[in-house]
């Protein structure tokens, strides 16, 4: 059975059960909304303590050699291996996830972990041609310095693994800010930092809302860079307090992703992959297909077909054998699912299938929604534009693939997309013309592995993370000139 992670805040190495003015909130299970914890809702001078604790020790840890930093890295890769099924689980229980999904995050916080520890002994950089005689040219790399980590709740572990890996490689200190929806997997990470041998300090873990903790990071000047993942909305937010400092950003936001299936298409293995990358998370990822553009041809053949898929999908308890999607994260989320379904109806497309939250004891205790698709959508309906961030999937007509490019263009985000061909004009044409961060040919519009460059163009964000720019995101260039020549000038007698 998964241990739950201590709700306590980690203050410079110092384990706090309560914050400085003894609040609270509740963590619960979105499966059955069962208490989980309680947990210390931090106020704003407990984010000041944190950030004095990171500002105290990033002296030595960012003069602590790169290698020696890695080897905390290989360790917390060998914990996260053994106990991957106690991680998975504790993850279904919080997040809600399927038990099968959980395992695949763990395993990519795994990848990662092993990834960002390997350029422990690279960090590569260069050295370049002098304009001069006896001169050299070189790039150092030195830290940003004190980092504000601030995580979303629908990958509880991989993402923070996105960001706070590179950041202590890089010989950066860190504030990290989990969800409020899943503080106790984010308590975990801290935890296997602190048994994998982080110095004190390095690492500080305050929990409670954006609106106090968020703010009184945005609001010290000593933090010089945001990493977030999150809404497109706080992200504006984000942008615009850190123009105050001009300081550094890393932002990963929303999706409205386009799947389009030319009519070439085999529909014998996209119908699959296409629902699980509509519903798997319940439709809670930033990279989820919300808009499923088919070519006019085949348009009445995959509706069929992704209906009857999607009314076979098993919905429940994720820890249940053989279940493939679990809840919602929370009462407040299913609320505005369902209105979204409203609105659609109310806009005039025609709901295909789902639609409803169940009716059965055990479904009707937990956030659980059914998938739902709408076809007959216009693009410029709110269903099509707005992100629900939940199990509800738009179908999209386009009369060819010039339409379709089009279509999968009209929005406002830019995060994935994907085509289902098998035609290499179609394939590569959406390749350079869809304007996304991400592009698949055959696979769904998820799927992202951690040695490629993630993240998107337009309100989807700003930079990339992981990748060959992991590193480049938590260090500062130095261009760094070195004259040997021992030349006088004649600015000197
Ligand atoms: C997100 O939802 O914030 O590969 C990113 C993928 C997911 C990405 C998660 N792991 O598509």
């Amino acid at each position: 059975m998964a241990q739950l992670a201590k709700p306590e805040l980690v203050i410079g190495g110092d384990h706090r059960v309560a914050s400085s003015d003894g609040s609270t909130f509740e963590v619960k299970n979105p499966a059955t909304n069962d208490v989980l914890a309680r947990v210390p809702k931090a106020t704003a001078d407990d984010a000041k303590a944190a950030i004095d604790e990171a500002e105290a020790h990033f002296e030595k840890w960012s003069n602590t050699p790169a290698p020696e930093r890695a080897e905390v890295l290989y360790k917390i890769g060998e914990i996260i291996r053994s106990e991957k099924s106690e991680l998975a689980e504790l993850l279904t229980i919080e997040e809600g996830k399927a038990f099968e999904e959980s395992l695949a995050e763990i395993v990519e916080g795994y990848d990662t972990v092993m990834f960002i520890a390997s350029e422990g002994r690279r960090m590569w950089s260069y050295v370049s041609p002098s304009e001069q005689t006896d001169k050299t040219c070189m790039v150092i790399r030195r830290p940003v310095g004190i980092v504000g980590i601030i995580t979303p709740w629908n990958f509880p572990f991989s993402i923070p693994l996105w960001k706070i890996p590179p950041a202590l490689l890089g010989g950066n200190t860190v504030v990290f800010k989990p969800a409020s929806n899943t503080p106790l997997i984010g308590a975990k990470i801290v935890e296997l930092f602190e048994r994998a041998g982080l110095p004190k300090g390095v690492l500080n873990f305050v929990t409670g809302p954006g609106s106090t903790v968020g703010e009184a990071l945005l609001d010290d000047k000593r933090i010089k860079m945001i990493s977030f993942t999150g809404e497109s909305k706080t992200g504006h937010r984000i942008a615009e307090a850190n123009s105050r400092f001009l300081r550094k950003q890393l932002l990963e936001l929303g999706g409205k992703n386009p799947v389009i299936v030319a009519k070439d298409a085999d529909l014998s293995y996209s119908v699959g992959a296409i629902l699980y990358a509509s519903f798997s998370n319940c439709g809670q990822k930033c990279t989820a297909a919300s808009r499923i553009i088919v070519e006019r041809e085949i348009l009445k053949e995959f509706v069929a077909k992704f209906a009857e898929g999607a009314k076979h999908l098993r919905v429940g308890n994720g820890l249940h054998q053989g279940v493939q999607v679990g809840p919602l994260i929370s009462p407040q989320a299913l609320e505005k699912v369902e209105s979204y379904v409203q609105l659609g109806r109310e806009e005039g497309a025609h709901l295909v299938t789902g639609g409803g939250r169940y009716s059965d004891a055990e479904r009707s205790r937990g956030n659980f929604y059914q998938p739902t698709l709408f076809d007959s959508v216009s693009n410029d309906m709110r269903i099509a534009q707005e992100e629900i961030f939940g199990p509800v999937t738009a179908i999209i007509e386009a009369q060819d693939m010039e339409d379709a490019i089009r279509i999968a263009n009209d929005t406002k985000y830019g995060l994935s997309s994907a085509i289902y061909t098998r035609d290499v004009r179609n394939a590569f044409r959406s390749l350079s013309q869809i304007q996304s961060g991400i592009g698949y040919v055959n696979q769904g519009t998820t799927g992202a592995e951690v040695h490629l460059p993630f993240g998107g163009v337009k309100e989807s964000g700003f930079g990339r993370e992981a990748g060959e720019v992991a590193i480049e995101n938590y260090t500062e260039k130095k261009a760094v000139f070195i004259d040997y020549s021992y030349k006088k000038r004649s600015w000197y007698f």
